[in-house]
């Protein structure tokens, strides 16, 4: 028995995240298969007439961190998914994709929104402000350093949407105290727990203004 447990095989952590991604890879193909049953002769025909990205589409332009941009889109498309998969702007996230994380937060007109919950369409018209438009890594913005000098991430899939909100409530009122700051951020979630670090951040901007 004792052989046998030192004969078993023992798997690196990269093994198995290498092996339990390829699980969830292969059930989520097997699940679309199974959710949608063969694939009939009809309904391949239809799903052939149907499928170019661009069936329905209009012309849409929107004005992206003081660029025009002319897009041809279904109307169904949602400013966050215009933004990544069109513009290649990839700062706003799509997490939970439903309004709840405040991943996606962009400026529009100014103003905090988030871009899963708006239509592409709808977004003409307004000064279209993300991530991107507030500073580079080679020319941060202040609120950014700040975020870098207060280790105010972890995974950073949130920090987007936190620096675009913080911007935008500093921006109304630079001299924001921490609970201004705290209230600000409350449509925003950092699933790594990092709110504390983000909010000194933020109130280390606001002395400075
Ligand atoms: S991805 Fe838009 S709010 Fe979460
Ligand atoms: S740093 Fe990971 S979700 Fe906020």
């Amino acid at each position: 028995m004792a052989e046998k447990k030192g004969k078993r095989k023992r798997l690196s952590r990269r093994q198995f995240i290498k092996g339990a991604g390829t699980a969830i890879a292969a059930a989520g193909v097997g699940g679309a298969i199974l959710a949608n049953g063969p694939r009939t002769e009809t309904r391949a025909k239809e799903e052939k007439k149907r499928t170019p990205a661009q069936a329905g589409a209009v012309d849409v332009t929107l004005k992206v961190n003081g660029e025009t941009h002319r897009l041809s889109l279904q109307p169904r498309v949602t400013l966050l998914d215009a933004l990544r998969d069109r513009l290649e702007l990839t700062g706003a996230k799509r997490i939970c994709d439903r309004g709840t994380c405040g991943g996606c937060t962009v400026l529009m007109d100014g103003k905090p929104i988030y871009a899963c919950l708006a239509l592409a369409v709808d977004a003409q018209g307004g000064e279209i402000t993300t991530v991107e438009g507030l500073g580079t890594p080679d020319a941060m913005s202040r609120l950014q350093k700040e975020f870098v000098e207060h280790d105010a991430l972890m995974c950073g899939f949130c920090t987007p949407g936190f620096v675009v909100t913080v911007h935008a409530a500093l921006k109304q009122n630079p001299n924001a105290s921490m609970n201004e700051i705290r209230e600000a951020c409350r449509g925003n979630i950092c699933r790594c727990g990092t709110f504390n670090r983000v909010f000194e951040a933020a109130y280390a901007t606001a002395k400075q203004m």
